[in-house]
């Protein structure tokens, strides 16, 4: 419950969510000012059609009733006016005469009946008086309500007095006269407003189906493209905060966040090596201080043992005795003669790894070192069936070295090649001259490195051989001397296809610790 609240509160804070809610508003204003607008241009448009129409139907009207008038033919003239007003859309048509009287009317019970000059109709021309003689045609319309609460339009157009009128044989107007009366036609606007109302209906319920379905729309990519790629982005930099460095963010993208894993991914990396190079040298510091004591007691015991060793068997050799025991303490001494050698060898590496001690530093071509440690091996690479293979740049290589050691560092590197290809092989050197640094790569077509244990190859006494040949420092000793001229190795490997070293060693020469 407490969880989901969280999520709930996570979710409404969240950049996707403010920048839904920003574009649905947005979207949201935007609707309604063209859905407003729209319905104002579109009952405007209307509204005019029915006005130029209300004037077509009242000037029809008028010429229809003309002949009518003229004759003064009473019954005929309310004919007309009862057939016309019987027309769908017509709910009232009236005649006034000058004195304002209904003479004429589709509603026959308001004949006779008097206006005042105050109605609605009248008052468009006696708002003055003398009443106006022109008025707009927009000012002789009026909006009114029926009973049955729909609007109408109201039209009033004067009755104009004419020279066939005053000449008439009736003689009803004079020549003054200069209108006769009035013809008031009320129009419906009940279908008008029906489809107004229905067509506003419509607009609402289409932008409102529009908004839901662009909202749901925009709200789908803002969680693909925002929402969960900052959430995997932050599961990252918590996972890098709780020191899990192979946590990889899985954004793949090619926009900014996108980027921005990628980024990330790099710097978890680049912090994973920091980290592992780091711990590495640490934990050499640490063994070169122990190594160094360590050599030092064990040194002298060892010395100890061997001369021992070397001086019983003298007395043995000269004293004689029991030719079989004799023998067989003869083996014994020679096998802790052997051991307390190897145990010298292993001392003399440990001194070498504590003391750092460089030889003489000078600048010396790289090929010329590289040409120096193939011959050293060259005799057990021909025994194995190893060939060597050189794409040796020897132009501007000079590097600034111990050169004992970093020819001991090939030496390392070409021994373990020759040993991992009991079957023969190739070996591969090449060298690449960069602007600052000169790339050294040193390849091999043997058994290759499983991915286990490929991470601990470095490690001081890490072999896979066996033990009483191997030391397991080699590797160790490369890295060192390696970093200590501030150089770079790295280690590919590919089990049953090959292993490849690439060492980078600068130029110049950089201070030596
Ligand atoms: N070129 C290579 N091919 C296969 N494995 C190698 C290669 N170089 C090093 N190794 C592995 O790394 C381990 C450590 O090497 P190293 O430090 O030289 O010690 P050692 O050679 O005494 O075993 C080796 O035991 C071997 O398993
Ligand atoms: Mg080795």
């Amino acid at each position: 419950m407490t969880k989901g609240l969280d999520r709930l509160k996570g979710l409404s804070t969240s950049v996707g969510t403010k920048l839904f809610i920003i574009l649905i508003l947005l979207l949201a204003f935007a609707f309604v000012v063209i859905v407003y607008y729209n319905i104002n241009t579109y009952t405007n448009h209307l509204h005019q059609n029915v006005l130029k129409n209300a004037v077509q139907v009242s000037n029809i009207i008028k010429s229809a009733c003309y002949y009518s008038m003229l004759k003064n033919d009473r019954e005929s003239l309310q004919s007309i006016i009862m057939s016309v007003g019987s027309q769908e859309g017509i709910d009232g048509i009236r005649i006034y005469n000058r004195e304002g009287i209904i003479s004429f009317s589709k509603d026959k019970g308001e004949i006779h009946h008097v206006a005042d000059k105050r109605a609605e109709q009248c008052y468009v021309c006696h708002r003055e008086e003398p009443a106006k003689g022109l008025v707009p045609t927009k000012d002789l319309t009026r909006i009114l309500t029926s009973p049955e609460g729909y609007r109408q339009l109201g039209l009033v157009n004067p009755i104009e007095n004419s020279p066939e009128c005053y000449n008439a044989p009736c003689h009803a107007h004079s020549k003054e006269q200069k209108k006769l009366g009035l013809l008031d036609v009320k129009l419906s606007l009940k279908s008008i407003d029906e489809e107004i109302s229905a067509t506003r209906k419509r607009m609402v319920v289409y932008s409102v189906a529009l908004i839901l379905f662009t909202a749901l729309l925009k709200g789908g990519f803002i969680v693909l493209l925002v929402h969960k790629p900052i959430k995997k982005l932050i599961k990252g930099v918590k996972e890098v905060a709780k020191l899990n460095l192979d946590y990889k963010v899985d954004v793949k993208s090619n926009d900014e966040l996108g980027i921005l894993a990628n980024s990330f991914n790099e710097m978890t990396k680049e912090l994973k090596n920091a980290q592992s190079h780091l711990v590495f040298s640490e934990r050499m510091a640490s063994l070169g201080k122990i190594s160094a004591s360590v050599a030092h007691e064990i040194n002298n015991p060892l010395s100890g043992i061997l001369s021992y060793a070397k001086l019983t068997s003298r007395i043995l050799e000269e004293n004689g005795a029991d030719p079989e025991k004799i023998k067989i303490a003869l083996e014994n001494l020679k096998f802790i003669s052997e051991e307390s050698k190897r145990c010298g060898e292993i001392v003399k590496n440990l001194l070498l790894f504590s003391k750092k001690t460089f030889g003489t530093i000078k600048g010396e071509h790289l090929s010329t070192l590289i040409e120096n440690s193939i011959r050293l091996v060259e005799h057990s690479a021909k025994l194995q069936k190893v060939k060597f293979v050189k794409e040796i740049d020897g132009e501007n290589d000079i590097v600034v070295v111990d050169t004992g050691a970093i020819e001991q560092v090939f030496v390392d590197l070409f021994i373990n090649a020759i040993e991992a290809m009991p079957n023969g092989g190739l070996i591969k050197v090449s060298t690449k001259n960069g602007k600052d640094d000169i790339m050294i790569t040193v390849e091999d077509t043997g058994c290759g490195i499983p991915e286990d244990i490929l991470p601990r190859i470095f490690e001081p006494f890490f072999t896979t051989k066996d033990a009483k040949k191997s030391t397991g420092l080699g590797l160790c000793m490369v890295y060192t001397i390696i970093e200590d001229h501030g150089g770079k190795i790295e280690v590919f490997s590919k089990v049953n296809e090959g292993t490849k070293f690439v060492i980078t060693l600068p130029r110049l020469s950089k201070k030596l610790s």
